[in-house]
């Protein structure tokens, strides 16, 4: 293929070049934007997501790009759907060399799909219950599971059943969840959020020390504020938005494309001595 021809396709480096990527909430926002990334340096790509037009949607941005792409209905907080994601990487493409766990959801009733109506309904609560103390003294105990379920569990499990194709397939992998700045800081999350982040963080540097022997290597991503749907209710409030970016030294949010190619560098041979690491594309929020 020409030079001109790869480069219009968008893969002209070949960074991921006969790699096989698994990317759980692919469908929209830094998955879907990791989903691409990777297509354009070769990689073929398994998307599971629940969000089943989204997600062929992001099938049709992989294609465009030259390469072969499956979409996959599942629930990121069930063992049996993770499981048949990846015995369907393993079935359609051979295995699996990359896994990003992009699922996550901010508080129980997000929806990825339905951003205007998630910022409305976040503006009522804080205008009902403004202070933070008694919001977090009242934090429901289903809000609390629903969104550990999703964003700790289904991480937990992706990355389990990931690694069991890798170990049997004997194929060095790349595992990269999707943390966040909240992981480490509070106040960029709600309680639930920032725990189910901190366990994202802690449980990527447990898997990189079990997973290393194998030539397994297991980083996270902590994205700050990334113009996605998730942070639809933050630029619904200009106050709001003002106050966050006031703490970011390049002022501005930051695109998932962005986080995508963060993503890029976890994934392939660059990053090769890389494991138990935290990356932060985060505009400068997090300097410690
Ligand atoms: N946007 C940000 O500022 C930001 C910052 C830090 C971390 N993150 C994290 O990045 C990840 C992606 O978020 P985003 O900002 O791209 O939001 P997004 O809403 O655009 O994408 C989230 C994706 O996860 C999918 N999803 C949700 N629940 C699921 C489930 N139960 N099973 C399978 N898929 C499910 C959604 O359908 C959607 O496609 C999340 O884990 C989020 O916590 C986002």
């Amino acid at each position: 293929m020409g030079r001109d021809r790869e480069q219009r396709q968008g893969r002209a480096n070949g960074l991921l070049e006969g790699k096989v990527a698994v990317v759980t909430g692919g469908a929209n926002g830094i998955g879907r934007a990791c989903c691409e990334r990777f297509a354009e340096e070769g990689a073929d790509v398994v998307v599971a997501d629940i969000l089943d037009e989204l997600g062929m949607d992001t099938i049709a941005a992989v294609e465009k790009k030259g390469r072969r792409a499956a979409y996959m209905h599942a629930d990121a907080s069930s063992p049996t759907d993770n499981e048949t994601v990846m015995q369907h990487a393993v079935d359609l493409f051979g295995g699996i060399d990359i896994l990003v766990t992009a699922a996550g959801i901010s508080t129980a009733d997000y929806r990825s799909d339905r951003p205007e109506a998630v910022a409305r309904k976040a503006a009522k609560h804080a205008r009902e219950q403004p202070d933070p103390m008694r919001r977090f003294t009242e934090l429901r105990l289903s809000e609390w599971q629903q969104v550990l379920d999703v964003n700790l569990t289904g991480t937990l499990l992706a990355v389990q059943a990931a690694s069991r194709v890798m170990l049997d397939l004997k194929r060095r992998g790349s595992i990269i969840t999707i943390a966040s700045i909240a992981a480490k800081h509070p106040e960029a999350g709600a309680p639930a959020y920032s725990v189910s982040k901190a366990g994202v963080w802690m449980l990527t540097k447990y898997a990189a020390r079990v997973l290393g022997p194998a030539g397994i290597r297991v980083n996270a991503i902590g994205p700050g504020f990334i113009e996605t749907n998730m942070t639809a209710v933050v630029r619904g409030l200009p106050d709001l938005e003002e106050r966050l970016l006031a703490n970011v030294p390049l002022g501005r949010m930051g695109t998932a494309r962005e986080v995508a190619d963060a993503a890029l560098f976890l994934a392939g041979q660059q990053s090769s001595y890389f494991t138990g690491e935290m990356l932060h594309p985060d505009g400068g929020f997090y300097t410690d």
